[in-house]
């Protein structure tokens, strides 16, 4: 239940390990000041990080999480696979290099960045996943910007292949402009926990009047009232700051709740995704 989650908070997945129901995402954060910022992060509560190999700042995080004071066992960091690394081989490579340049023995969380690159380098790449998290060089596993059609060709996959694992995590950019029922459905039935990116907007919808009334009402800003959407549909949103005192509003979302009737004017049937979106992907 929402309403009762905090800042510690955890969702467990089907791997048996659990999530921290808040993350702080580093797209777009300089590696030069990416140490400083989740410092900071975690110095608020966050215990989560969510980089990728394409984000050019694993090395950063790794040092933050060394030089944070806090047990490795208490942080969940992950990193994904990106579309330049698509298939077995090259996957397994991927994976060796993530941890070496992030300076870790384990992730909590490797995904799949991106559905590219045809069948046999997605279900490849899972394959290298499943090893990979048997050898202990991950904990979850899971998938990014799948549509419905990758997700059933994923399943189909597992079950047919033999080679097992089990889908963790699923990411994707959700916020009320693009909720992705389709998408949401599928992966909440499988209790696949759901990462919700970009829960901001990128800041592009936060002059939304609807945005604005809530936050009157609750006394809180657009950008909480947008992070508080995503926990309450069950999602763990991953949002990003560079800036202190923002770093601080998106963490102060757990003492007030959106009504029924709050998230119904929140409701929309739109499909307005604010950045790439290769869930339509046809490889
Ligand atoms: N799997 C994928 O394909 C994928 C794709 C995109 C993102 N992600 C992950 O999701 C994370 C978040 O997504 P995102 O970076 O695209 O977008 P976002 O978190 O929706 O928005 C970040 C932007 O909003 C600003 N901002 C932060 N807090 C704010 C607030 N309270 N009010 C108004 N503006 C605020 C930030 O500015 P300042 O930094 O200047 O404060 C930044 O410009 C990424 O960092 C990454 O970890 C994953």
């Amino acid at each position: 239940m929402a309403s009762s989650l905090n800042i510690q908070s955890k969702y467990k997945m089907n791997s048996g390990y659990e999530m921290p129901v808040l993350g702080y995402g580093v797209y777009q954060t300089p590696a030069s000041i990416v140490e400083e910022v989740t410092l900071k992060a975690f110095q608020v509560g966050y215990r989560h990080v969510d980089s990728a190999k394409a984000y050019r700042n694993e090395k950063p995080c790794g040092q933050a999480i060394k030089n944070s004071g806090l047990d490795r066992s208490e942080i969940f960091f992950t990193t994904k696979i990106g579309p330049k690394t698509m298939g077995y081989e090259k996957a397994k490579e991927a994976i060796d290099g993530s941890l070496q340049e992030a300076g870790q023995e384990y992730f909590d969380l490797i995904l799949i960045h991106a559905p590219y690159g045809g069948k046999q380098a997605r279900t490849g790449t899972w394959r290298a996943l499943v090893e990979a998290q048997k050898a202990g060089k991950t904990r979850s596993i899971g998938v990014s910007n799948y549509g419905v059609h990758h997700l059933d060709e994923l399943e189909q996959y597992i079950k047919e292949s033999g080679v097992g694992g089990s889908i963790d995590v699923g990411q994707y950019e959700l916020h009320p402009w693009l909720p992705r029922p389709d998408i949401v459905e599928w992966l909440q039935k499988r209790n696949v926990v759901v990462q919700a990116y970009s829960p901001l907007t990128r800041g592009q919808r936060i002059e939304e009047p609807v945005l604005q009334d809530l936050a009157k009402k609750h006394n809180k800003t657009p950008g909480q009232i947008l992070l508080r959407w995503s926990l309450q549909k069950g999602f763990v949103p991953l949002p990003k700051s560079v800036t202190p005192s923002r770093i601080e509003e998106n963490a102060d979302i757990f003492d007030f709740q959106l009504s029924d009737e709050d998230m119904k004017a929140l409701h929309t049937e739109e499909y307005s995704p604010v950045t790439w979106d290769p869930t339509v992907d046809r490889s």
